[in-house]
């Protein structure tokens, strides 16, 4: 990297502590809870993502045979997310194309979707603890051998992603210039049990996938909305608990506040920059059988396509170029404290 370069990149990385002190000072609810962080600083690259230690995410998983870095972009024409701007992170893009078929075990090529997902790093699905993973404002590392030093109050708090009460956030936004096809259904960000049996929990957007419609005779409408789903534990039936229209220029703001002990879920959301708000009051989920987070997209084939196999078999159109633009994904430990609903004072400025 060229020595001009690093110079900018350490002044804005003191004006980013700066402004963290500040930020931090307004924060309503005390110190920050966050035990995983996935949010962007602005110096990462993309090539960082097919490295396993420079990136917060699995570097292999889960995206079609090209690198990860040919399916992430780092759009600069978007504003930050709410939950970007206090750390002076970025937004980051998942994008599907043709080749986004995944080899499902290593030998299974999933023709029936599309996929692109990121994964926490240290969050393989079997081992549900890891060491804190923080960004640090000045080098590229994120791995847990780095971790943030716990204090003797934190070095018996469980850091683990799937136990007590966890709050995951996230902020997703459409691409105008590569927009989804919502005649299909899209599940964007989920926690996967163990087992890969089951989700506990899902955003979702298009049209809900449905075996016994054939799009092409019956002109099914495009539904453009976000969901939450309830979980699918032991069979469950996927209830959708929110729905919202997916404007375009807008960040829609989630945290769903997963109780690992009373198997509750509870959501929040908001647009742009304003306050999360509570949409779904804790309601009975099933929330056992650990787990995998992801964040991204897979797209579904075609309603009424294929052989009933869904990952594999149905239609897909080809020469797609579809993406969707993330920001703030982080998961809070809410077990003693309430989640963070916001970051604004009347005189925060940026
Ligand atoms: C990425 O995920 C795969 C599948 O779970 C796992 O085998 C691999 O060890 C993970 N990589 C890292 C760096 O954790
Ligand atoms: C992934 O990146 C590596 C390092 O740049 C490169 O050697 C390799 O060819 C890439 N793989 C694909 C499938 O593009
Ligand atoms: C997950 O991590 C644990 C502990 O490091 C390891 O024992 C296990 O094999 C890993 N699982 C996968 C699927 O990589
Ligand atoms: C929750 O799901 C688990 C795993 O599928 C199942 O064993 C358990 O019976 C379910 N609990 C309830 C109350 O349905
Ligand atoms: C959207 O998906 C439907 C169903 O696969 C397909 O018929 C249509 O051509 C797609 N539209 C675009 C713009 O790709
Ligand atoms: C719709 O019909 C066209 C033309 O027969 C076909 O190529 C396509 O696969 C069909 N799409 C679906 C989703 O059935
Ligand atoms: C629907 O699923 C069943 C299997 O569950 C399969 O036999 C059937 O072919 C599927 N129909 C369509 C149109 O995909
Ligand atoms: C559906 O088709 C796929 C791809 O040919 C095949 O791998 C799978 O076994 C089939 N599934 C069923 C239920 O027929």
């Amino acid at each position: 990297m060229p020595s001009t370069t690093l110079t900018a990149l350490i002044l804005f990385s003191l004006s980013i502590a700066t402004s963290i002190e500040a930020s931090q000072l307004q924060w309503p609810l005390g110190p920050s809870n966050t035990i995983w962080d996935g949010r962007m600083p602005s110096w990462i690259d993309l090539e960082d993502f097919d490295s396993p230690t420079l990136s917060p995410y699995n570097e292999t998983h889960v995206h079609g045979y090209r690198n990860w870095s040919d399916y992430l972009r780092l759009p600069t024409n978007v504003k930050r997310s709410l939950f970007d701007y206090e750390h002076g992170t970025v937004p980051l893009e998942v994008t599907g194309d043709d080749t986004s078929l995944f080899l499902s075990g290593g030998e299974n090529l999933q023709y029936g979707f599309r996929r692109s997902e990121l994964n926490p790093v240290s969050n393989n699905g079997t081992d549900d603890h890891f060491g804190r993973v923080a960004i640090s404002s000045v080098t590229k590392i994120f791995d847990s051998s780095t971790a943030v030093a716990l204090t003797p109050t934190e070095t018996d708090r469980c850091f683990c992603l799937v136990d007590g009460k966890r709050t995951i956030h996230f902020s997703v936004r459409a691409d105008d210039r590569r927009p989804l096809n919502f005649t299909h259904e899209y599940q964007n960000v989920f926690l996967e049990t163990n087992a890969y049996n089951a989700y506990q929990f899902t955003l979702k957007t298009g049209t809900p996938y449905d075996n016994s419609t054939s799009i092409n005779s019956s002109g099914v409408t495009a539904t453009q909305t976000l969901r939450i789903e309830s979980g699918t534990n032991a069979g469950a039936l996927e209830k959708t608990l929110f729905e919202t229209e997916y404007s375009g220029g807008t960040w829609h703001n989630f945290a769903v506040e997963l109780d690992f002990d009373a198997n509750t879920l509870a959501a929040y959301h908001s647009k742009d920059y304003a306050n999360l708000e509570l949409v779904v009051p804790a309601t009975a989920n099933n929330n056992s059988g650990g787990g995998l987070y992801h964040f991204g997209i897979i797209k579904l084939p075609a309603s009424g396509t294929g052989n009933g196999s869904v990952p594999f078999s149905g239609y897909q159109p080809s020469n797609i170029e579809e993406g969707q633009i993330y920001g703030g994904i982080f998961i809070e430990d809410t077990s003693g404290q309430p989640l963070k609903t916001g970051v604004w004072t009347s005189g925060y400025v940026f």
